[in-house]
């Protein structure tokens, strides 16, 4: 644990690839939100390294607020039942909402949240993840930007943890064996 690097199997996504990808979402980005009343959401604990990149790569200032949530217990993840730990701090209604995530996964914590804000009256929700894995797609989720498409392995780094640990990484890649045993 001292040295978290020496834990990762293989790097599937390296930190030039991240800077390069979010430097292309971000043009995308300004120019659909251009004059618009853009608020950037981010869902902790994963998306503080993509947001923190995604909006110092945003020519435009906008405010960011987060959310926090949790599935009712590790047994019921699948069903996608969600619980708001920590709501947003303001009123969204009339604002553009870009939600901010660093995976989709089986997209049902994205289509939960997605599907709240989208009841509280905002101009328009969309999605921007960094990473998704099409293979493990439980429901459809209208993602309008993706970082990269990502084999259905468990991943860390950049943001996604193993049992809290590895977030730091600054890459995004599979655990060695090792740290598992
Ligand atoms: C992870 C990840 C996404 C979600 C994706 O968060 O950061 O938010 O799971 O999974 P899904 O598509 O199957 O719903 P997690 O619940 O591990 O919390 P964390 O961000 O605090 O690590
Ligand atoms: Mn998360
Ligand atoms: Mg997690």
């Amino acid at each position: 644990s001292s040295h978290m690097g020496a834990d990762l199997e293989r790097v599937l996504v390296s930190e030039t690839e991240i800077e390069t990808r979010l430097g292309e979402l971000a043009e995308e980005i300004a120019k659909e939100y251009e004059g618009k009343d853009l608020l950037l959401v981010g869902v902790l604990k994963g998306a503080v390294m993509v947001m923190a990149d995604l909006m110092r790569a945003l020519p435009m200032t906008a405010p960011v607020d987060w959310m926090a949530v949790s599935s009712y217990g590790s047994g019921t993840k699948s069903s996608g039942v969600v619980r708001i730990l920590k709501d947003l701090d303001a009123d969204i209604s009339g604002k553009h909402v870009l939600i901010v995530e660093d995976i989709v996964d089986s997209g049902l914590t994205l289509s939960w949240i997605k599907a709240n804000l989208e009841s509280r009256n905002p101009a328009s929700v969309e999605i921007c993840t960094l990473l998704r894995k099409p293979d493990a797609a439980k429901v459809e989720v209208d993602v309008k930007w993706v970082g990269f498409d990502i084999p259905n392995e468990f991943v860390v780094g950049y943001g996604l943890d193993y049992a809290e640990q590895y977030r730091g990484l600054r890459q995004v890649g599979t655990l060695a064996p090792h740290v598992y045993s």
